[in-house]
């Protein structure tokens, strides 16, 4: 599993039940602070969120994007443009100085949650 030392306040925001989620089909989800997640299931299992917002382009596609793998790095494509960023850094890997936010995911009693800062 993948565990994440929490450094902020956060709060977990229920977002879907775990089933509901297909995999490399991503969903887009709003959180309280009106930021937008992209949350995604790998075919592996592993849920990944990052911000929904394209920087390239800035349209909130990007839970719309390609999923896929660069060289054992789980990633997701912009439908855009297509620039690919990692799934588990958000940073992106064909330009750089440029990246997406990423949040904390687990399942809680079958549901999903995204950890988002509590203001
Ligand atoms: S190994 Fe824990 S979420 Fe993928």
């Amino acid at each position: 599993m993948t565990t994440t030392t929490l450094t902020h306040e956060r709060s977990w925001v229920g977002v879907c039940p775990s089933g509901s989620l297909i995999p490399e089909r991503g969903v887009a989800v709003l959180l309280p602070d009106g930021a937008q997640a992209a949350l995604f299931r790998t075919f592996d299992g592993c849920l990944y969120a990052v911000g929904n917002v394209d920087p390239f382009s800035g349209a909130a596609v990007m839970s719309r994007g390609i999923v896929g793998d660069r060289g054992g790095e789980p990633t997701v494509a912009s439908p855009m443009l297509k620039q690919v960023f990692s799934l588990r850094s958000g940073v992106c890997l064909d330009v750089e100085g440029v990246g997406l936010p990423v949040y904390a995911v687990r399942e809680r009693g079958g549901r999903v949650e995204i950890a988002a800062e509590s203001t």
